[in-house]
């Protein structure tokens, strides 16, 4: 908008005043035509109006009027307190919006938000009210188009969360979550038929409650993330908690597996696909070696890792969530039950079958002693082997070199 414009404009609003003040209504109905926000608008409401600086002034008018503060008749000025629609033209530069002068609780509630936190350490990149809600366009959560909304929500946060100069900027943690997020069940599921039942970020961070991971009271502590996850998973749930490892953790042994050590936080996949069942070996092999590593001698752990999830994987045998001490007779791999758990995929085993050691080491004389006699009998046959051989080149290369060089008592005829 050019000077002169703006004059033309001041002028015309100086008109309308003085005629709306000569038909003066009586003070019950304050909102006496021309009202506040038809003023401010006269000057803001053009699409390409812009400040001094460049930067853009517009409001878009309608899209107001139809936002929460619109539909409660809010002023312009309720916000823009420092103002007055009397006392036209403005100063250049205004002080921002405070929140608080109407949403007091909730601007308590984010200055202890990890966001809240971060601004006034300062870090200006971390969100704030408008960040998440917006400016002029504030919607209720409900309403289908509002940033907060359900299915909105994810495009919210991933503004920042998912855009990689943001996210070097404002030194966010974990990278790019976004698009972790948005291949996995949860992303997929927000975009289906489930969309009202899967989560989207603040079902598992919480909103104004929002903590970093490090706080013990955060949803998404390490002792926190079963109950967060079994919100909505309650037989996995249940059937965790019943499980050596929930019990660990319930003893607050937090060395145990929770929900995420084993599906991830933001990158859950659909359990029956191959990448996740062959990786979840993997991550019961983070803390158990040695099990991955027998497992791996066998017919079914090298089969797996070549990346096929046909043969049995761990939790094949032991269970995802119900895993027990094998000298658990309800575990699934106890004395009682184990000959079942073969017999789910080798439909003919006998007794005999099921005897055999999935996890045979052949470092443990104890438990696998035929193994551990024929493990032994194969190296001190391989080093007999390589000992005679090399014996044997060693001898050969001395008689070539007397050869050779003549000192043999063999003279070529
Ligand atoms: C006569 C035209 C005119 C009217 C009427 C007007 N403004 Fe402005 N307003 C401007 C211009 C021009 C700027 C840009 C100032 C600059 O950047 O130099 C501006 C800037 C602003 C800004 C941004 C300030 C900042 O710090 O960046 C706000 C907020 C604002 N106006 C609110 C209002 C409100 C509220 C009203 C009604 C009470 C109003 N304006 C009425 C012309 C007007
Ligand atoms: C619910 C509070 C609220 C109301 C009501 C409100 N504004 Fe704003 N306005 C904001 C916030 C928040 C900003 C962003 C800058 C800041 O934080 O101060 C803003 C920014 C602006 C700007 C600067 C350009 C921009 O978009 O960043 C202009 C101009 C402006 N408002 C004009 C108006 C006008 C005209 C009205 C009335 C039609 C109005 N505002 C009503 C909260 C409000
Ligand atoms: C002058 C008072 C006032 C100011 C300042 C104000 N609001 Fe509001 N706000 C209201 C009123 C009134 C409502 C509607 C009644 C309600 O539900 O609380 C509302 C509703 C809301 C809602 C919807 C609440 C719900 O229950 O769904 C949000 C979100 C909101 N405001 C955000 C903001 C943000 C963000 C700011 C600062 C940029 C702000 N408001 C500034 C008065 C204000
Ligand atoms: C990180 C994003 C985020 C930030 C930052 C944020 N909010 Fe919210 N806010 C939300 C979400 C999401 C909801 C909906 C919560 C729900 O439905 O449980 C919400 C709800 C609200 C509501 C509705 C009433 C209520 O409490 O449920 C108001 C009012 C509100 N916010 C105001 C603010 C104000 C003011 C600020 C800044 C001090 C702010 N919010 C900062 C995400 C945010
Ligand atoms: C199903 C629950 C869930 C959902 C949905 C979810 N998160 Fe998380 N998020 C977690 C858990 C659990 C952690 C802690 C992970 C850990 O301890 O490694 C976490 C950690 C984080 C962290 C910190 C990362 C770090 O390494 O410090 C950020 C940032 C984050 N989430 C943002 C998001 C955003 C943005 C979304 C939405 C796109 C989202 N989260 C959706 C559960 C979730
Ligand atoms: C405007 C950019 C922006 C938006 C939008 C945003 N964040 Fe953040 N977020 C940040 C920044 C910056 C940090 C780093 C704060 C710090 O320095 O501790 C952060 C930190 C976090 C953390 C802390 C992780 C930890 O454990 O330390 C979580 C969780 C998080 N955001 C989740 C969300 C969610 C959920 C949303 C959407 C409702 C969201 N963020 C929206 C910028 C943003
Ligand atoms: C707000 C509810 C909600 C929360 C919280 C939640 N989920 Fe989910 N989750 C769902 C829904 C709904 C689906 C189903 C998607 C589908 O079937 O298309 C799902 C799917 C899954 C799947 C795939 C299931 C399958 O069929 O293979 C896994 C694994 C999973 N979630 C793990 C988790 C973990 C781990 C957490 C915690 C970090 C968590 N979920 C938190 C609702 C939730
Ligand atoms: C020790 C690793 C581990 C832990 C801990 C774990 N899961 Fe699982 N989860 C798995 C495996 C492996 C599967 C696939 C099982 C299968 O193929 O039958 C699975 C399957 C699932 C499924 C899909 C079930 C189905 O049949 O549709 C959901 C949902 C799920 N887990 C949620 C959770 C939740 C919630 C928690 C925490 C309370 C959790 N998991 C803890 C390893 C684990
Ligand atoms: C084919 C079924 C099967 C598979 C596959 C399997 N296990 Fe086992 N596992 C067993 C049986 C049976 C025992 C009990 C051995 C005994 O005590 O005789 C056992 C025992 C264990 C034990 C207890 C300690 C021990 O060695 O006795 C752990 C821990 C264990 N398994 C972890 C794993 C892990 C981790 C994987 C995957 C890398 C895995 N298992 C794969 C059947 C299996
Ligand atoms: C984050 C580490 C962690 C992960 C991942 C993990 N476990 Fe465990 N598990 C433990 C701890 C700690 C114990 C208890 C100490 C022990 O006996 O080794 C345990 C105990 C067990 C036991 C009982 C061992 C016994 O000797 O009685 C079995 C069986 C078992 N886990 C199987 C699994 C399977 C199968 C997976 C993958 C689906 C898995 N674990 C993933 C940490 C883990
Ligand atoms: C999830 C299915 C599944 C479970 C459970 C399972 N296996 Fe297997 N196992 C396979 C498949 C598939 C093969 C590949 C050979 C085949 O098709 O028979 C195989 C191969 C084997 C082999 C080598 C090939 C052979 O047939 O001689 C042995 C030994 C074996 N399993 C033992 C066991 C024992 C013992 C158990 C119970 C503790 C068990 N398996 C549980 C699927 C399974």
């Amino acid at each position: 908008m050019t000077t002169a414009t703006m004059l033309r404009t001041f002028c015309a609003l100086v008109c309308i005043g003085l005629a709306a003040s000569a038909h003066a209504k009586p003070a019950a109905t304050p909102a006496a035509a021309p009202n506040v926000n038809e003023t401010c608008l006269a000057c803001h409401a053009a699409a390409d109006a812009k400040g001094t600086a460049g930067k853009s002034i517009a409001v878009d008018g309608p899209k107001f009027t139809t936002s929460v503060h619109g539909e409660f008749n809010l002023k312009c000025t309720d916000c823009h307190t420092d103002v007055a629609a009397d006392k036209i033209p403005h100063a250049e530069t205004l002080k921002p919006v405070n929140c608080a002068n109407c949403h007091d609780a909730a601007v308590k509630e984010y200055s202890t938000t990890v966001h809240g936190i971060a601004r006034k350490g300062g870090n200006n990149v971390a969100a704030t009210c408008t960040d998440c809600h917006g400016t002029h366009d504030i919607l209720r959560s409900k309403s289908a188009e509002s940033r907060t909304n359900h299915v909105n929500l994810e495009a919210t946060c991933v503004r920042c969360h998912g855009d990689k100069i943001t996210i070097a900027k404002g030194k966010l943690p974990g990278g790019d979550i976004g698009s972790e997020f948005h291949d996995s069940i949860h992303g997929k599921a927000l975009r289906g038929a489930a969309k009202m039942s899967a989560p989207e970020c603040t079902d598992c961070h919480g909103a104004h409650n929002m903590l970093p991971k490090s706080d013990p009271r955060s949803k998404v502590a390490r002792a926190n993330i079963p109950d967060t996850c079994g919100s909505c998973h309650q037989p996995e749930f249940k059937a965790y908690t019943n499980g050596m490892h929930g019990k660990m953790r319930q003893q607050g042994v937090l060395a145990a597996p929770g929900c995420t050590d084993c599906h991830s936080a933001h990158a859950i996949q659909q359990h029956e696909a191959a990448a996740f069942q062959t990786g979840a070996i993997n991550e019961c092999g983070t803390c158990h070696h040695e099990s991955l590593s027998t497992y791996r001698d066998t017919f079914h752990g090298q089969v797996t890792a070549l990346g096929y999830a046909r043969t049995a994987t761990c939790a094949s045998c032991h269970g995802a969530h119900d895993v027990l001490p094998p000298t658990n007779p309800a575990s699934k791999v106890s004395k009682q039950n184990r000959l079942a758990t073969c017999q789910q995929c080798h439909a003919g085993a006998s007794a005999n079958f099921a005897s055999f050691d999935p996890h045979a080491s052949r470092h443990e004389r104890e438990r696998n002693p035929a193994y551990w006699y024929a493990a032994k009998f194969m190296e001190y046959l391989l080093i007999g082997v390589f000992a005679f051989f090399g014996i044997h080149t060693a001898f050969w290369l001395y008689r070539s070199l007397r050869v050779k060089f003549g000192g043999g008592d063999r003279k070529e005829p």
